[in-house]
């Protein structure tokens, strides 16, 4: 008995031990949170965000377009002299090359801390996050299905790794966050095909995309999932603030944890992130895809283009012409091959390279490259939908149309926004700068400009917090046709007065 109290209380006790280091009180997150706050703000002072320094760093918050701003527009300003490369085993920046101006990755921000964070310049894109979650359960599926062509594979072991093709392209495997989340998906689709064949049910097609349980988790399931909670949720302002399951940051981890137990924490974080969006060069919105692009290339892409030529040496005048023809026949290659076998999920990276304009840096003007962008964007766009229509060839029923998410009832959408309330409060705070910006552009004179300042609403009117854009531009048109007018009339006013 005596021995058993004993053994009780030593249990009892090392619970408790185990206790103390997994699992944190209220107390010591919130001093972890606030010491991490207090010298994150202290770290980013800008003086003059909108000039461009040497180093562009893209960051890039995944399903929010950034691939178009990068194949589009990037590689048409940036040779690839000055590319930055990176370690392909996890994406990481690899300092070999000291010197080069242009780094684009899923990286989240405490990459910053192996920049020269003096002379480097974020630019971003943010997305409405129900719109961004959604894209993320799709992507994940979507990459996943491919995996579901393998005649005889009836589980995803032995599946081919993809550290093991040699000469490897990057693969969407390689690149977080789809490292776990393909991989994740793909053994559940593989136990439900699996299930099917035991329940000796034909592959009926289900009506509802986000409910197909026979075929793959369900929208509802995935929402609520542990790994969702840790990399999908709230996404944009973990990596904005550097604390991602990928961040370079010692102990981010322990302070992601923190957040996502104690939600009130999340303010602080919150607070960091809408401070680097505030420093950064360029925040632009996936929504306001017109918009952003015109301010991309009168505020980016502008600058890139002087500060190129007035380092004109040699390599970095030799942009990008047609004898860049190592990604032209690759492209090539990936498009005319015929895919088979473990080809069909090794996705050649230069598959984007749609369309490098045939100018060089002389001949470069900002309308050049927006019109260059402008070509380049349905031949991505076309790239994409042939990829995932071949990846759900087999199983049609899930290629994702938008007309199904307008069947997604309200209160699923509701719960989505609230899991992901730092994102909508942070996407509040980019639409605020964008619109702020927009303004400066039109002062200084676009070069390009657009008709409507804003594209619309998304795929559904969600009454989040999140403003409608229905209401959005009329107001913001408005404000500023009257702001401009009321500042015209005052400098009128001055030069009568003055004479
Ligand atoms: C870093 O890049 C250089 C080429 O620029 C390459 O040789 C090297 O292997 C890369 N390092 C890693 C860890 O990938
Ligand atoms: C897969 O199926 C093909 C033919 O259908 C067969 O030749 C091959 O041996 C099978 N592979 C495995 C691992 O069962
Ligand atoms: C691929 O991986 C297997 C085991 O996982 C290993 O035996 C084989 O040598 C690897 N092949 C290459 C080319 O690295
Ligand atoms: C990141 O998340 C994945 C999935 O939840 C997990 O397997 C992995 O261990 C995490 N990595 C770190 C460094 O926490
Ligand atoms: C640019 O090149 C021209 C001619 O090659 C040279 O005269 C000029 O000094 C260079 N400018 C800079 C900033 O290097
Ligand atoms: C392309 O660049 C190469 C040098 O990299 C140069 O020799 C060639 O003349 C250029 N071609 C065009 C069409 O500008
Ligand atoms: C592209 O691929 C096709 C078919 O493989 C080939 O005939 C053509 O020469 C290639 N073009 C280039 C520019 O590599
Ligand atoms: C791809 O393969 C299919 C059937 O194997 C064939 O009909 C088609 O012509 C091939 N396409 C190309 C571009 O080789
Ligand atoms: C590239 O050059 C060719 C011929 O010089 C021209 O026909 C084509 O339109 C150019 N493409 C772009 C994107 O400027
Ligand atoms: C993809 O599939 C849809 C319908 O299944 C079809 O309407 C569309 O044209 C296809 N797009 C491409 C680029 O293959
Ligand atoms: C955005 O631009 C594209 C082409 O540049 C055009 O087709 C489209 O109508 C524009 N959208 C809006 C809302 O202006
Ligand atoms: C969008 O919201 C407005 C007003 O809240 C409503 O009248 C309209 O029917 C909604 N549209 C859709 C497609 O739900």
């Amino acid at each position: 008995m005596d021995h058993f109290v004993k053994l009780g209380l030593l249990l009892l006790l090392l619970i408790g031990i185990g206790n103390a280091f997994t699992d944190k009180s209220f107390d010591q997150c919130e001093s972890l949170v606030k010491n991490w706050k207090s010298s994150s703000l202290l770290a980013d002072v800008k003086e003059d965000k909108r000039v461009l320094k040497h180093l562009l760093f893209f960051l890039h918050v995944p399903r929010t377009g950034g691939r178009t701003y990068y194949h589009c527009f990037l590689r048409n300003l940036y040779p690839s002299s000055v590319v930055c490369p990176r370690s392909y085993d996890k994406l990481r920046f690899n300092r070999s090359k000291t010197d080069c101006r242009l780094l684009t990755s899923h990286d989240d921000y405490s990459v910053m801390s192996k920049l020269p964070s003096d002379r480097t310049s974020v630019v971003t894109l943010l997305r409405n996050p129900v719109d961004r979650f959604f894209s993320s359960y799709e992507f994940s599926m979507e990459v996943a299905a491919r995996f579901m062509m393998y005649p005889n594979l009836t589980s995803a072991i032995g599946l081919p790794n993809s550290k093991n093709i040699t000469a490897k392209p990057v693969t969407t495997l390689d690149i977080w966050p789809w490292k776990y989340l393909v991989p994740w998906m793909r053994a559940d689709m593989f136990a439900r095909k699996e299930a099917r064949k035991h329940k000796g049910s034909a592959d009926s097609q289900s009506s509802d995309l986000y409910n197909a349980e026979d075929f793959v988790m369900p929208l509802i399931e995935y929402i609520h999932h542990p790994i969702a909670l840790d990399i999908i949720h709230n996404g944009a302002t973990f990596q904005v603030a550097g604390l991602t399951n990928n961040s370079n940051l010692r102990g981010s981890h322990e302070l992601r944890h923190c957040v996502i137990k104690y939600p009130s924490l999340g303010d602080h974080v919150l607070e960091v992130a809408k401070k680097r969006l505030d420093n950064m060069l360029y925040v632009g919105l996936t929504e306001s895809h017109n918009e952003s692009a015109s301010l991309f290339a009168n505020l980016v892409g502008a600058q890139v283009i002087s500060q190129l030529l007035e380092s004109n040496s040699s390599t970095e005048l030799a942009a990008n012409n047609k004898s860049d023809s190592k990604f032209n026949s690759k492209f090539n290659a990936s498009l005319h091959q015929n895919i088979s076998s473990h080809q069909k999920e090794v996705e050649v990276r230069s598959i984007y390279n749609v369309q490098r304009t045939n100018k060089t840096m002389k001949q470069m003007t900002v309308e050049g490259l927006h019109e260059a962008f402008k070509e380049c964007v349905p031949k991505l766009r076309k790239v994409q939908t042939t990829r995932r229509n071949n990846s759900f060839e087999n199983i049609p029923s899930l290629n994702f149309r938008k007309e199904a998410r307008l069947r997604v009832p309200e209160t699923i959408l509701r719960e989505i926004a609230s899991l992901n309330s730092l994102d909508v409060q942070l996407f509040k705070h980019a639409q605020y700068i964008f619109a702020n910006e927009h303004k400066h552009m039109v002062q200084k004179g676009l070069k390009i400009s657009y008709r409507y300042l804003f594209d619309g609403p998304s795929w559904k009117n969600i009454s989040l917090d999140v403003p409608s854009w229905k209401t959005l531009p009329l107001t913001t048109v408005g404000m500023l046709f009257i702001f401009v007018f009321l500042l015209v009339s005052a400098r009128r006013t001055k030069l009568k007065l003055k004479s």
